[in-house]
């Protein structure tokens, strides 16, 4: 296959920088991150948790582009100006995320439906850009309440330099469930004045192909998110550096998110749970190992969780 551009889509609890760090460590090859959003507030752009996930220092090495999510124009601003200091050059607006408290507050894909109130912000952050010499890339649905809102809303996107429009192509209610609306994607493919990334259940190197078959040359970048997670040898697979999922490469991903989450956090317990939700997508790579899984999603201590992983990974050379 040829090469083609991939990004890691953002997990909010998942791709922190210590998962992102090890990841690029140990498979390279992927030509963007994205943070999390960084949900700016009154008192300050970002909280210390979300800083320490941008701060160049933990970031060393990684192309990474931080989000933010708001429908503020003046917390869009800060949270943009004091990444600029830090060094980014393109910071990502957040109009998918469906949760029920996010689009409450209009903000995420709650703010798709506010058009006017949208383009107004897009003019406010786009002549911020323009004079603080920032990309701004945008990651949306296609609408709230229906996918036919997408033709407004690319319309007023192809209004603004878009630095890269990443399409989701589902509405709030669909979450993350359900078949992509690809045919809005191949609207968008015909309309779109800026460029574009397709994002959205890409599992297996078939997925992505049937998808190029279907849209032509128009599939590159893409962003991949929890297939890259399920199976971390995906992005190889698609450029052609691997042929089946690396077991070995898995090992090690495994074991320095593991000891890393170590040094970070405590008790032991919340290392467990963090490495647990990595395993609830893992899990789909080791048929047969129903059982140890199970414990491992039980262990209350790290002598069980190890002695789970072990024989799950035993198998696999
Ligand atoms: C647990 C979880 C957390 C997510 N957090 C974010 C986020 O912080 N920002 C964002 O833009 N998208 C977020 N997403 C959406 C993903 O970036 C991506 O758009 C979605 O999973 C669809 O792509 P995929 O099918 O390749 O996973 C999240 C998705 C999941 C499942």
């Amino acid at each position: 296959m040829n090469e083609i551009k991939i990004y890691f889509a953002p997990l909010e609890g998942i791709t922190s920088y210590i998962f992102r760090n090890a990841f690029s460590g140990i498979y390279g090859h992927v030509d963007k991150f994205f943070t999390p959003f960084i949900s700016p507030a009154e008192k300050s752009p970002m909280t210390p948790r979300e800083r320490k996930d941008v701060l160049p220092e933990n970031n060393a090495g990684t192309n990474l582009v931080p989000q933010i999510l708001t429908n503020r124009t003046d917390f869009f601003i800060e949270a943009a100006k004091e990444l600029h200091s830090m060094g980014y050059s393109e910071v990502n607006l957040n109009l998918g995320c469906p949760s029920g408290t996010v689009c409450a507050k209009g903000k995420g894909a709650g703010f798709l439906p506010e058009t006017l109130a949208l383009q107004e912000f897009l003019d406010d952050i786009y002549s911020y850009a323009a004079s603080d010499n920032m990309k701004i890339s945008i990651k949306t649905r296609l609408g709230y309440y229906d996918p036919d809102e997408f033709h407004d809303l690319l319309a007023i996107f192809n209004k603004f330099p878009v630095s890269e429009l990443i399409v989701h192509p589902r509405i709030r209610s669909d979450f993350y469930k359900g078949e992509p609306r690809k045919e809005y994607f191949a609207y968008a493919l015909e309309h779109s004045k800026n460029p574009l990334v397709y994002n959205g259940n890409i599992y297996t190197c078939k997925d992505y192909e049937s998808l190029a078959n279907e849209f032509g040359a128009g599939l590159d970048p893409v962003m991949l998110g929890r297939g890259l997670i399920t199976d971390p040898s995906l992005a190889d697979k698609h450029n052609g550096l691997a042929a089946e999922t690396d077991f070995a490469k898995f090992r090690q991903l495994h074991d320095t998110v593991y000891h890393e989450y170590q040094k970070i956090l405590s008790p032991d317990i919340n290392v467990l749970y963090k490495m647990k939700e990595l395993w609830s997508y893992w899990q789909n790579l080791f048929e047969g190992s129903e059982r140890d899984i199970k414990r491992l999603l039980k262990a209350k201590k790290y002598a069980e969780y190890e002695d789970a992983v072990n024989r799950i990974l035993e198998n696999k050379g």
